[in-house]
């Protein structure tokens, strides 16, 4: 069997190089994209693994860095496609009234229109029995919303999945998994030093339940333990 190959976009620090070392601990060939030319977390596991892990450069904000990638990307195949890149707002305290009218375009650009350009562009260097899926959060969730706060993230989240909605349902006759991953509230520079859990407990969950869902065709919003978030 050849080796099993996935493209996370976002993997330069953070859960993104957290599961691209899983990854790669697992045996595949990672293909991770970072927006700074050197220095990275990911370039430092890249010189560790010359023969399984490549680099390429991509801000998910730009259409022609988009198009630029997918013309390197040419005959090459994946088996997962994911979309990691997200961001919040400097004061997620603010009401989602108090948001200035740049944050809440950036993060709406960021977190929800972006990695569905993404996936519009790249879905054909999936294979056909591939997955493609999208680091969401469990704050995307409107059913959980009982107590308000991050208020422009969790709108950003939530829109990421109606948009993950449509394309699942513009290709529900496909054989491709698609998934959006709530990691668990992780101790990274957007996750603060607050959160309960760590990169290294919950990182290599999340990649298994990928691994499982890999093979289950269709849309399912899931946790790093494999239960399903309401939508
Ligand atoms: N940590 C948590 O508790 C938590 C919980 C739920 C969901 N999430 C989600 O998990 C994902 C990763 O978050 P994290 O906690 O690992 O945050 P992080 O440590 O701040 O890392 C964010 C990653 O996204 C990349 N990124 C941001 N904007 C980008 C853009 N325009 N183009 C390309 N890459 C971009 C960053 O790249 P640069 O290094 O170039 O900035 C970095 O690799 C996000 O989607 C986040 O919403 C996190």
């Amino acid at each position: 069997m050849s080796q099993p190959r996935i493209l996370i976009i976002g993997a330069s620090r953070g859960l993104g190089h957290a599961m691209a070392a899983q990854f790669l601990h697992k045996g595949w060939h990672v293909t991770g994209t970072v927006r700074a030319d050197a220095g990275t977390p990911l370039h430092a596991l890249a010189a560790q693994h010359t023969d399984a892990l490549d680099i390429e450069q991509l801000d998910i904000r730009d259409a022609a860095q988009l198009q630029a990638l997918k013309q390197r990307l040419d005959h090459r195949h994946f088996d997962i496609l994911f979309v990691n890149a997200g961001i919040t707002n400097r004061d997620p305290n603010q009401t989602i009234g108090e948001v200035s009218t740049e944050e809440f375009i950036e993060v709406m650009l960021t977190n929800a229109l972006s990695p569905l350009r993404v996936i519009e562009q790249l879905q054909d260097k999936v294979t056909s029995d591939g997955m493609i899926g999208i680091m969401s959060s469990g704050q995307g969730s409107i059913t959980d919303n009982t107590r308000g706060q991050r208020e422009l993230y969790r709108g950003s989240k939530a829109a990421l999945n109606m948009f993950m909605r449509s394309y699942a349902a513009r290709h529900a006759s496909g054989q491709r998994a698609m998934v959006l991953m709530a990691p668990g509230w992780v101790r990274t520079e957007l996750g603060g030093a607050d959160a309960p859990y760590s990169m290294d407990e919950n990182v290599p969950k999340l990649v298994n339940v990928l691994l499982e869902k890999m093979g289950r065709p269709g849309l399912e919003y899931l946790d790093f333990r494999g239960d399903t978030v309401p939508w």
